[in-house]
């Protein structure tokens, strides 16, 4: 039978993403007193998050500690020295999962032995509890750490299990790095209202409303985006003018196919 482990939640790295994730544990009614952060110093915010939930915080993995969950979310960069002080935490229950761009599965168990492992990839909004991660989980895992890392993780945005390792590179180029796509529309719509002749504050104020907007619309509407998209497009109107330029056949679509597999690309070279 599968069963996920009652270990506490170790958390290595309380940075953005981190912290975030902690902050989200704590607001769906984790236990403070479950979760452990390990990090050489948090922010005096996450510190504050840390001390009013009664959470234990230390400066390096302590020895005899055993997780239930082990969650990586430092900088690929510090990974490699950050993995051997860690592995004692690792018991025959413990459920490995990591947030690193870039580092497989094969890379965690190079440096921590075989275990249940979870490579997962989420994205910047998760700041705003609007995030969404791409997961993969090893044969490791079981049915019930599966449940038990699905609930940690939801709490920053849905969660979509992936069938392959190498589908988390693809997950990478589209919602990982997503949020900067959507960020340099919204410059690139501001400068285009500039050279219509709006001020460029006014003209910024409306792009980054206009997408903060049409997201919401999008998060809270039954309807896709291309349903969305036609009822704002009136047969001859200038939405439909608009959209005859954007979506030629060598405008926004080719150009996001580019984009997308330049950063795929990226994320399989940085995996080595
Ligand atoms: N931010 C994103 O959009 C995003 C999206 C998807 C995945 N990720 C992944 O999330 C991970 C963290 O990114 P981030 O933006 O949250 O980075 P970050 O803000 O730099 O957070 C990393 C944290 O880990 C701490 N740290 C450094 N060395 C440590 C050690 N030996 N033991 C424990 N903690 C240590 C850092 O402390 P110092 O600041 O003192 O060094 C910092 O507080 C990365 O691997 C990234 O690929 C991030």
């Amino acid at each position: 039978m599968s069963s996920a482990s009652s270990g506490p939640v170790v958390l290595i790295g309380a940075g953005n993403m981190g912290g975030a994730m902690l902050s989200g544990w704590l607001k769906s009614g984790v236990a403070g007193s479950s979760i452990v952060v390990v990090d050489p110093g948090p922010s005096d915010q996450i510190m504050k998050t840390i001390n009013d939930a009664g959470v234990t915080h230390v400066t390096s993995a302590p020895a005899g500690l055993t997780a239930g969950v082990l969650f990586l979310a430092v900088k690929p960069q510090v990974m490699e020295a950050v993995l051997p002080p860690v592995k004692g935490t690792i018991g025959p229950e413990t459920v490995v999962v990591s947030v690193a761009a870039g580092k497989t599965l094969s890379f965690l168990e190079g440096h921590l032995g075989e275990a249940a492992m979870v490579r997962a990839m989420p994205n910047t909004p998760a700041m705003v509890g609007r995030g969404v991660t791409g997961a993969f989980a090893n044969t490791r895992v079981t049915a019930a750490q599966r449940e038990q890392v699905h609930s940690l993780l939801r709490v920053s945005g849905p969660v979509e299990w992936v069938p392959t390792e190498a589908d988390i590179d693809a997950v990478t180029a589209l919602s990982g790095s997503g949020p900067a796509y959507v960020f340099y529309l919204v410059e690139c719509m501001a400068e285009a209202g500039r050279k219509l002749g709006l001020q460029a504050d006014l003209a910024m104020r409306l792009a980054r409303e206009t997408v903060a907007g049409a997201g919401e619309l999008l998060h809270q509407s039954p309807d896709d985006a291309s349903r969305l998209r036609q009822n704002v497009t009136s047969p001859g109107g200038t939405t439909a003018a608009a959209l005859s330029v954007l979506m030629a056949e060598d405008a926004m679509q080719p150009l996001f196919d580019k984009a997308l597999a330049a950063a795929r690309k990226r994320a399989e070279e940085l995996a080595g």
